[in-house]
């Protein structure tokens, strides 16, 4: 089944095919429009810019997508879109864009929510994977753990209360000096520095929950920083940034081990954007392999938003019968 799946939920527009069957999941093309120059202007994403931006790049990536795909509508069998969560300006453009195309040629629509298409990443790569499994997404706009019964029985069992962890790379990035998005130099930065020199209170949160809260540790740096900028004595960032690390790491892993003692799993997912921090995946690696169990993670490259995740997750949302029509509207949040 060919699915034309498209992307535009935050900064980057994407359109790509992708061939699944039960049998194999390919991806034929993955144009990916990313916004980053824009918005480092400003040290984040300014929706409206961000809207306007997709309004612009979406319809190139499509004929793109097509043409790396060596495919014409005719050869297409869906029109997948991610309809939630997201900023919405963003969102509306991929729905309005998807619906049009999907109808005026007669195809099948398909609504994706953006962050089992993050999942979905994995069945790309991985040509065993199938549900059940525990997945961590973890983006920057999405800290999730998730208990994946089926391809589409997805139960969220812990959640950030707060700041989502890319965004609080972002942000601490931004305070000790990093480019928007700091969390690709962050990663880098932390191999420099030592990760006990700042002692960081856990992200985990006490008690009977999986949820996380990224708030204080972030304000807990912030107000570090701005004491030592008053008492003028100099800061090491990559101290800061190890320190940070660790402690977003060993926390993300305890809700991991934690929520997997009462799911028994023998497969853990990591997937989104902070699925690129080698820490992080090294971390889990770790705990996989001590405990016997199977880790997945998407390469880089399908790791930040793309088209072909949506694609993916679409197949397995047509073949459980769900079916969008030109009704189909955009929600900023989780449904
Ligand atoms: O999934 P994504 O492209 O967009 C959302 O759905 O939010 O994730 C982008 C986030 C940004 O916050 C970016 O800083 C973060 O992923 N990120 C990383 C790394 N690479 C990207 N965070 C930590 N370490 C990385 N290596
Ligand atoms: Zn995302």
């Amino acid at each position: 089944m060919l699915i034309l799946a498209f992307e535009s939920s935050c900064d980057e527009t994407s359109a790509a095919v992708v061939d699944m069957t039960d049998e194999h999941r390919l991806i034929l093309s993955d144009r990916i429009a990313s916004q980053i120059e824009i918005h480092k202007l400003y040290g984040g994403v300014v929706p409206e810019i961000a809207g306007r931006a997709h309004c612009e790049a979406i319809s190139g990536l499509a004929y793109g997508a097509l043409e790396d795909a060596k495919c014409t509508m005719d050869d297409i069998d869906a029109v997948a879109v991610t309809n939630h969560p997201g900023l919405i300006g963003a969102l509306l453009v991929g729905v309005s864009f998807a619906k049009s195309l999907a109808w005026s040629y007669n195809k099948p629509l398909i609504a994706v929510q953006h962050i089992r298409g993050h999942v979905a990443a994995n069945y790309l790569v991985h040509e065993d994977l199938k549900p059940p499994f525990l997945a961590l997404v973890v983006s920057g706009g999405h800290t999730s753990i998730i208990d994946v019964r089926g391809y589409t029985d997805f139960v969220t069992i812990g959640r950030t209360r707060d700041d989502a962890a890319g965004e609080a790379f972002d942000k601490v990035g931004r305070k000790i000096g990093l480019p928007y998005p700091g969390g690709a130099e962050f990663d880098r930065l932390s191999y420099l520095g030592n990760k006990e020199a700042l002692k960081l209170p856990s992200a985990a949160i006490a008690g009977d929950t999986l949820d996380v809260s990224f708030s204080g540790l972030k304000t807990f740096v912030i107000n570090y920083l701005n004491t030592a900028a008053q008492k003028g004595e100099s800061v090491s960032r990559e101290d800061i940034a190890a320190s940070f690390t660790n402690v977003v790491v060993k926390s993300l892993r305890n809700r991991v081990e934690k929520a997997n003692k009462s799911l028994g799993y023998d497969k853990i997912v990591l997937a989104g954007g902070v699925a690129a921090n080698s820490h992080l995946r090294a971390s889990l690696a770790e705990y996989c392999e001590n405990n016997s169990l199977k880790f997945y993670c998407p390469p880089n490259s399908l790791c930040g938003d793309n088209g072909a995740m949506i694609g993916a997750q679409a197949y397995y949302e047509f073949m459980a019968g769900n079916i969008a029509d030109v009704s189909l509207n955009a929600y900023c949040t989780q449904r």
